[in-house]
């Protein structure tokens, strides 16, 4: 359709009709069985749900194309214009096949793979019917208490941006109107993942240069990358509510990042304005929401009920209601809905199962992070290999956002480890070790407990330590559940399990090669875990494939390469806790009496193990930087470089690391900020030289002034393996 017709469109539409354009029902409105998040069923008037602009959570069930066409045929059929129905929904790291959580995508520092595995969640859900997906999620993620790091690629915003614009680029493509592809819609704008103690929903406090140097910048990344989407976020900044806070949705999103498309609230989100004290009834909430620049109104109903009453009484100017209208409309013509409302339904694909499966299997191995290889307990050696632990035949590895991932399809260790040692040279054996929770967390209660919980767990241990007493290799498989992160799941502690911790006993005292296998959603306090281990893995939420990924590395086909995407703490009391953080008047000495100085009384001020960190199977050894000059003009570049060589015996790959830090400035930089990553893979033997190049635009940041901007002076240059190792290059840049 063309821009005119589009205009013609908006001028025949009643004042109702444009107002419930921005009006976004959930699922069940349409379907009762539809997978929602949170509500199944929803009773509105049946003239709302003809009218309303969107919906989501229809198309995850396993009917979900079938369903999609029946309901767009009935609301195309009635509605006065034949305007077709949105479907959004939340495809976070999977549809049918599931990816590694964000947070393992992370940890992979592989944009690249992160592109190519949205290019296939958008076709699954694009041949289910679905046009809008609720991701990235860009929000910079420092503090391990709140559940929802899984859904973030970690603390850094470089690695954050790359992440956020790749996946925007694979779920949107080329073409919109390719019914493989989604549009996408970067969260939770603004500084979401800042909630005060990794509470939840909760307020965030934030200086203006906070926010702007080190939470805007992914969405930003997105937003360049085309999404064509963005939610505001259910936290308030400094006081005042997102949804209702136009300086950040008009001037910073608008504006000064000029996004010209739609704005969703997030679910409700309009509605808690009202219990977060900034509006007082649902009516002020949407004159504040409207006002604020929020287009949809993601399921408060606010609008559909006060919209048109606003326009009336000329609080809302009609002018405004038109724009928020005709962006929905475009977003739809855009996506090509207008000629063809069943988009994607009859598509073919372009994946075969077997080559989503080989993808998503390459992203799992890609995402383990090895924290700690004693003796080369790995790759796995031994007869007698134990696989034990509430994760050791466990299918559930896949996320709660995950929404139509089944576990049924998914891959097991325990089923990849029979096909991975099927030559018979290797005995095997598997037992649970012990339930996954314990018997007091508000989870177990929910879903698991029993009550014979107790005896039951000392039966599992025992089988666990007999079988850890036969292995010669025994590998543990440890973890928080699999509905311990995600959305509501703020923690104050970061420890395995207590049953967990005495299984991890139990075994390490009947057997002296223990492979600890770690999944989790977050950052866990490891030292303990790590202490009786030889050897630690960091598996996250690895998905479908995670059986087979997580076996292709155990067994030496793949060697590790991911890095931590968050700092790990000693403790959960360092929280948040992340590798850029400002140098303070006081620094602790490296050594001797650090009486008065920036430091914990009973703790490390590092974390256990920092961001970038991890280890492969070879031997990687890293030259001194070489710079190609000391001295970068504004607009000229230098090289910085390294050459690496694998002196061990088996294959490397790791990521390298670009670090600088600006000694000093108008306003303080941090001690290191990452700059630039590369992967590399070395053969036993070989080496290569690794080259960034470094310009002006690189060295800006918030100045003192507040503008963006560099300052000459010196600086620091790392290029390592991780944020805390490594000699540093200097160099300086000239005005
Ligand atoms: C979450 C969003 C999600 C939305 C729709 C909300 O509760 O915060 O991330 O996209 O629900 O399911």
């Amino acid at each position: 359709m063309t821009h005119q017709a589009l205009l013609q469109l908006l001028a025949d539409m009643s004042l109702e009709e444009k107002a419930l354009q921005l009006c976004q029902l959930p699922g069940g409105v349409y379907n009762p069985e539809a997978a929602v998040t949170g509500i199944s069923r929803y009773e509105v008037d049946p003239r709302i749900k003809q009218l309303a602009g969107s919906t989501l959570g229809v198309g995850l069930g396993k009917k979900g194309s079938g369903t999609i066409r029946a309901i767009q045929e009935e609301y195309m059929k009635n509605h006065p214009h034949h305007i077709p129905l949105l479907f959004m929904a939340d495809i976070i790291h999977g549809h049918r096949t599931v990816f590694p959580c964000p947070l393992g995508q992370g940890a992979s520092f592989d944009p690249d793979m992160t592109e190519q595995a949205a290019t296939v969640q958008a076709e699954e859900a694009g041949l289910d019917g679905i046009h809008v997906t609720f991701s990235p999620m860009a929000d910079l993620s420092r503090d391990a208490r709140w559940g929802r790091v899984m859904e973030s690629t970690g603390e850094d915003k470089l690695l954050n941006s790359r992440m956020a614009a790749a996946m925007v680029r694979g779920y949107q493509g080329n073409d919109l109107k390719d019914g493989r592809s989604l549009a996408a819609c970067v969260k939770h704008f603004a500084a979401y993942g800042a909630a005060d103690a990794g509470r939840d929903y909760n307020n965030t406090e934030l200086s203006e240069h906070t926010l702007r140097e080190y939470f805007l910048p992914a969405y930003e990344a997105a937003i360049r990358a085309g999404a064509k989407l963005v939610m505001s976020s259910f936290n308030s900044w400094n006081g005042i509510p997102v949804t209702g806070h136009p300086w950040l949705l008009k001037k910073v999103l608008r504006e000064e990042m000029g996004f010209s498309g739609v704005t969703i609230s997030d679910w409700d989100a309009i509605g808690q304005l009202v219990p977060h004290g900034f509006a007082a009834d649902k009516r002020d909430a949407a004159l504040k929401a409207m006002q604020a620049g929020v287009d949809i109104d993601m399921c408060t109903l606010a609008y559909t009920e006060y919209l048109e009453a606003l326009v009336q009484s000329g609080e809302i100017d009609e002018k405004l209601l038109d724009e928020a209208a005709l962006r929905v409309l475009e977003l739809k013509n855009e996506l090509g809905l207008f000629e063809n409302p069943f988009r994607g339904l009859d598509d073919a694909p372009r994946y075969t199962d077997a080559q989503k499966r080989a993808i998503a299997r390459k992203a799992v191995a890609e995402s383990l992070v090895l924290l700690k290889n004693d003796g080369a307990a790995l790759p796995v050696k031994g007869q007698r290999v134990a696989f034990i632990g509430p994760y050791a035949q466990s299918e559930e590895l896949i996320s709660s956002w995950a929404l139509a991932g089944e576990k049924e399809h998914t891959v097991s260790l325990w089923e990849a480890a029979q096909s991975a040692f099927a030559d018979g040279e290797t005995q095997l054996r598997t037992v649970p070790g012990c339930t996954m929770l314990d018997n007091d967390t508000e989870l177990a209660r929910g879903h698991y407990q029993a009550d014979d919980w107790d005896a039951q767990n000392e039966a599992l241990l025992r089988d666990a330590a007999e079988a850890a007493a036969w292995a010669d290799t025994v590998v543990l498989c440890l973890g928080e559940h699999h509905l311990q992160s995600g959305e509501s799941t703020s923690r104050v502690s970061l420890r395995l399990p207590q049953v967990q911790q005495r299984l991890l006993h139990t075994v390490a005292a009947a057997c002296d090669r223990v492979i600890t296998l770690v999944f989790c959603g977050r950052p866990l306090e490891l030292k303990q875990v790590s202490a009786l281990s030889q050897a630690l893995m960091v598996c996250w939420l690895p998905g479908t494939e995670g059986g087979n990924g997580i076996m292709d590395v155990l067994s030496g086909k793949v060697p590790p390469s991911g890095s931590l995407p968050m700092s790990f703490p000693y403790s959960v009391g360092q929280e948040p806790l992340h590798y850029d953080s400002y140098p303070t008047g006081r620094p602790k000495p490296a050594s001797g009496w650090a009486g008065f100085t920036s430091r914990y009384l009973d703790c490390s001020n590092d974390p256990l193990y920092p961001f970038g960190f991890g280890l492969t199977y070879g031997n990687l050894s890293i030259s001194p930087v070489a710079l190609s000059a000391n001295e970068l003009t504004p607009d000229g570049s230098l090289t910085a470089s390294v050459t690496l060589k694998n002196t061990g015996d088996l294959p490397a790959a790791r990521t390298v690391q670009l670090y600088i830090r600006d000694v000093t400035g108008s306003r303080v930089r941090p001690v290191r900020e990452l700059k630039d990553f590369r992967r590399v893979s070395l053969a036993p033997g070989e080496e290569t030289t690794v080259s960034f190049t470094v310009t002006e635009p690189m060295l800006r940041f918030w100045r003192g002034d507040d503008t963006f901007g560099s300052e000459s002076g010196a600086f620091r240059l790392w290029i390592s393996l991780d944020s805390m190792s490594g000699d540093a290059a200097e160099f300086t840049l000239k005005a």
